[in-house]
């Protein structure tokens, strides 16, 4: 396996147990939180949502769009689906609803 992927899989452990010791937080997550939740799918996606090559930009999609992409992804049904449905698998409804709340808030034009 590339260097890359292990590294990958190392940012990815430390993202999917960190959001597990805060998924219980109670009522609602944070601005913060979220943030956080989302610095998960920095390494493929980019830190703004935006990356250069092979997967289309997150940021300035609308919430809606996005939610539902994130939880079809988790209920397994996107055909093809190499990653995103394990790491979907990952989180709570309340979890995605944060996290495509946060991309959806990011700019989608490159500065
Ligand atoms: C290990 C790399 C990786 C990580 C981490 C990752 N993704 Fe993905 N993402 C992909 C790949 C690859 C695809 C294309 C679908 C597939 O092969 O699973 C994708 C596709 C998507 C899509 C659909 C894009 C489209 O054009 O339809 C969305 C939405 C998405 N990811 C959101 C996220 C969110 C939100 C996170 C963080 C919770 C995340 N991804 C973390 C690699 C990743």
């Amino acid at each position: 396996m590339p260097d890359s992927w292990k590294f990958v899989g190392a940012v990815l452990t430390a993202g999917l147990l960190f959001t597990s010791v805060h998924s219980h937080a109670g009522d609602g997550i944070s601005y913060q939180q979220a943030s956080l939740l989302a610095a998960t799918c920095f390494a493929c996606h980019g830190t703004d949502g935006r990356m250069a090559e092979g997967i289309d930009p997150l940021a300035g999609r609308s919430y809606q769009a996005l939610r539902a992409t994130l939880m079809a992804f988790r209920d397994d049904q996107i055909p093809n689906a190499t990653v995103m449905n394990r790491i979907a698998a990952g989180y709570s409804e309340e979890e995605i609803d944060a996290i495509a709340t946060y991309f959806s808030g990011l700019p989608a034009g490159r500065e």
